[in-house]
């Protein structure tokens, strides 16, 4: 997962002026906020809601520790957590950790219909190829990955596990980096429409070999988010090596059904696009061979300097 952009977005006033308060910095409330998270899936929820409550009682009005409450609320079972929810994203609906948070409690507390409704992967997982984008480029491209000077093995904080995964891409001055972005944002016009905002084009490049994988994760920053496939082993059988979107994490609720996961089956030249919210992982797999992939996330102009 990549750093919470929306964290950092907190109201800076907070009708904390003037009283004793726990968090007195926008990155302070990050930060505290990311604590009681982690507190509460590392088996201290309630004291994770102790916290969040006091933290909210010199902070009343800050969303990220009112969402992380909530979040905290969740693990205990309380089905008032999704009223909060419900509240923070009227307010702010751009906050995608709000909403996959969102998604996973309804599941998580049985309320799968509306699950579905909100994780619609058959209608808002959109795969296609780019016929422009010849093998050979896929080989240049595949090159350009594995020598970039960025790629670094099991980054910290990041999904990736057994695997390397690059910095920003479309930094690079390298022309075949501007050819793919250029077929993104083709890609992304078709997909938004005119409801695209300003944006940024984020990417960064994932390498896995046999047993690497990508564990559950959303990308906070974005409004949508996308995966272009550069290279895939061959052999793969089976769901190996796939692209799989769950309604929830498995942190939350009871086990998350066969049947409620959709996977995508990764192949050379494909391009994938899906609302950043959306709950994803990879599938390990056995072959021998490297799969690579380029992804990337819209960062709308706004949040782009809360971004780095
Ligand atoms: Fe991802």
């Amino acid at each position: 997962m990549r750093a919470s952009a929306q964290d950092r977005q907190g109201n800076p006033g907070d009708g904390r002026a003037g009283r004793l308060s726990v968090v007195s910095t926008d990155d302070e409330v990050e930060a505290l906020s990311s604590r009681i998270v982690t507190m509460a899936f590392a088996g201290q929820p309630q004291l994770a809601a102790q916290l969040a409550t006091f933290a909210r009682a010199s902070s009343p009005h800050s969303h990220p520790l009112k969402r992380s409450q909530a979040i905290a609320d969740l693990v205990l079972g309380k089905a008032s957590a999704l009223d909060a929810l419900e509240e923070a994203l009227a307010s702010r609906p751009d906050d995608v950790l709000a909403r996959a948070y969102y998604g996973a409690g309804l599941r998580a507390l049985g309320r799968t219909g509306q699950a579905g409704e909100l994780f619609d992967f058959a209608n808002l997982v959109k795969a296609a190829s780019i016929p422009a984008f010849s093998p050979e480029h896929n080989a240049q491209l595949e090159d350009f990955i594995l020598e970039h000077p960025t790629l670094e093995r099991d980054p910290a904080g990041k999904a990736t596990k057994g695997g390397w995964q690059t910095g920003e891409l479309f930094l690079d001055p390298s022309p075949l980096a501007s050819t793919l972005e250029t077929h993104f944002r083709a890609r992304i016009a078709e997909t938004l429409g005119s409801a695209v905002p300003p944006f940024k084009l984020v990417g960064w490049a994932v390498v896995l070999e046999a047993g690497g994988h990508q564990g559950p994760h959303i990308h906070p920053a974005g409004i949508l988010s996308g995966v272009y496939y550069v290279k895939v082993p061959g052999g793969l059988s089976g769901d190996q090596g796939a692209l799989r979107f769950t309604p929830g994490v498995p942190w939350l609720g009871p086990p998350i059904p066969r049947q409620a996961l959709h996977d995508v089956s990764p192949a050379a030249g494909l391009l994938v696009t899906f609302p950043s919210y959306f709950w994803h992982q990879t599938v390990p797999f056995t072959a021998s061979g490297k799969r690579i992939c380029v992804s990337f996330d819209v960062v709308p102009a706004a949040r782009v300097a809360d971004y780095a």
